[in-house]
C-alpha cells in the first residue's frame, strides 16, 4: 500500500504517459506490468484484457482511493491503496442501516490520448445533497474531483482504447462506523474504486424492451429516491430478475400513490416523444436527477426540441412517437417496446430517431468532435488543477 506522497514517487516511475499535451507518470509495481497482446494494444497502455468484448461487469483493476471521515465532519487526506477487499466492523452502520451513497461516472480516451471525464462536479454535487439527506458528511468538490483524478490515472492501462468503452468510475460514501442502535454511523469512509465497462444491456446499443411494474415501487414521497442512496438499489431487484426472466430489458415504475405516473427504469431515467415536444418526469422527490438525464435536456432544448419536465401519465406510452432512457451506465438507450398490463406498445425507430440524434450529440462532445459549448467535458493529468478548471466554468 502507498501513501500519495509514496504513490507519485514510488518506483519512480517505469512509464512515462503523454496526457493531450501534457506528460505525466504513473506507478508500475512490478506486480502490475501490463501483460497487453502488443500485437492489439500497446503493452505500456492498456492491461491485458479483451478490449473488443466488454460489459458491463466488474474487473478487479490495480488501485482505489480510501479516506476516512475525522469526525469534525471532515475527511483525511485520502490515499491510494491497491485494490482488495475493505475491513467493516460486522456492526457498520452501512452494513446493519444501509447508511451509503453511491456515484457512477465515465472516464474515457480520446484518440489523441487525452483522458476525460464528463461533468464530474455535478457528481460531487449530487453526492453532497444525498449526504445531507443520509445524515453523512460529504467531501468538498475539490476533494472529490482530486480523488477521481487520482484513481483514473493510477489505473490508466484500464482505460478502454477510443470507442471500446469507457472506465466506469464508483465513488461510495459509507458509514463504516459501528452502530447498533438506530443512528447515524460515528465514522464514514469515502471510496473510489473502477472497472473497465462497455454496454450495460446485454442488447448492446439495440432498443431495449421494457415491462412496465405494478406491484412494486421504487421510491415514495419523502423517501430517499431522489439521491443517489444504496438502499434505493436492492428492492428493486425482485422486479428486474422477474421482468429479466420474461424477456425484459429493464423495469419501468410507476408513482407509489396514483400507480399512474411515470418515474423512472431500475438502471435509468425515461423520456417520451411526441412530435417536436420531449417530456421527462420532474426528477427530485422520488426520481434520481441524472447527470446524463439533464444533459441530454440541455442539448434537445439547443437542438431545438420544446423540452418538458413534467407528471407523465402511462397512457402517454401508447401515444408517443419515441421512448428513450438516458444514465451514466446506460448512455442514450432507445426503448422498442413497452409492455403494460399484457399489451405490447411497440415503437417504429427510423433511422434518424430523436435519442440516436441526442445521443450522437452528446458522445461528439465527448470525444471533442462536436464543440463543448458549456465545458462540460474536463481532461485530467497530473497537472490538473481543479480550482482553477472550476474557476473557468
Ligand atoms: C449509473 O448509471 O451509473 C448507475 O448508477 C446505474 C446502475 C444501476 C449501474
Amino acid at each position: 500500500m502507498y501513501g500519495i506522497g509514496a504513490f507519485s514517487r514510488a518506483l519512480a516511475l517505469h512509464h512515462r504517459f503523454k496526457l493531450g499535451t501534457r506528460y505525466f507518470t504513473a506507478q508500475a509495481a512490478s506486480s502490475l506490468k501490463p501483460l497487453c497482446d502488443p500485437s492489439t494494444y500497446s503493452a505500456e497502455e492498456y492491461a491485458n484484457i479483451d478490449w473488443n468484448n466488454l460489459g458491463f461487469g466488474h474487473t478487479p483493476t490495480d488501485y482505489m482511493y480510501v479516506t476516512k471521515s475525522t469526525g469534525d465532519g471532515s475527511f483525511e487526506q485520502g490515499k491510494l491503496d491497491r485494490f482488495g477487499n475493505l475491513e467493516l466492523s460486522p456492526a457498520a452502520g452501512v452494513l446493519n442501516y444501509g447508511q451509503g451513497l453511491y456515484e457512477g461516472m465515465k472516464a474515457f480516451r480520446r484518440e489523441n490520448g487525452g483522458i476525460f471525464l464528463f461533468r464530474p462536479d455535478q457528481n460531487a454535487a449530487r453526492m453532497q445533497i444525498g449526504a445531507e439527506r443520509l445524515c453523512m458528511p460529504s467531501l468538498t468538490t475539490e476533494h472529490f474531483l482530486d480523488a477521481l483524478r487520482q484513481t483514473v490515472l493510477a489505473n490508466k492501462r484500464w482505460i478502454p482504447p477510443p470507442g471500446k468503452g469507457s472506465l466506469y468510475i464508483r465513488p461510495m460514501l459509507i458509514g463504516s462506523g459501528p452502530i447498533l442502535g438506530l443512528a447515524p454511523a460515528p465514522q464514514y469512509t469515502f471510496l473510489v474504486y473502477v472497472s473497465p465497462v462497455g454496454n450495460y444491456f446485454k442488447e448492446g446499443t439495440a432498443p431495449l424492451n421494457i415491462y412496465v411494474e405494478e406491484e412494486y415501487h421504487r421510491a415514495v414521497h419523502g423517501g430517499a429516491g431522489g439521491v443517489k442512496s444504496i438502499t434505493n438499489y436492492a428492492p428493486v431487484m425482485k422486479p428486474i430478475t422477474r421482468g429479466k426472466a420474461r424477456g425484459f430489458s429493464d423495469v419501468l415504475y410507476l408513482d407509489s400513490v396514483h400507480k399512474r405516473y411515470v418515474e423512472e427504469v431500475s438502471s435509468c431515467n425515461i423520456f417520451i416523444v411526441k412530435g417536436n415536444i420531449i417530456s421527462t418526469p420532474v426528477a427530485g422527490a422520488t426520481i434520481l436527477p441524472g447527470i446524463t438525464r439533464k444533459t441530454i435536456i440541455d442539448i434537445a432544448r439547443d437542438s431545438g426540441y420544446e423540452v418538458e419536465e413534467r407528471l407523465v401519465e402511462v397512457d402517454e406510452l401508447c401515444e408517443a412517437d419515441e421512448v428513450f432512457c438516458t444514465g451514466t451506465a446506460v448512455g442514450v438507450a432507445p426503448v422498442g417496446s413497452i409492455t403494460y398490463k399484457g399489451k405490447r406498445i411497440e415503437y417504429k425507430l427510423g433511422e434518424e430517431h430523436v435519442s440516436k440524434k441526442l445521443g450522437s450529440t452528446l458522445v461528439g462532445i465527448q470525444k471533442g468532435v462536436i464543440e463543448d459549448k458549456r465545458g462540460w467535458v474536463m481532461e485530467i493529468g497530473e497537472q490538473t488543477s481543479w480550482s482553477n478548471s472550476m474557476k473557468a466554468r
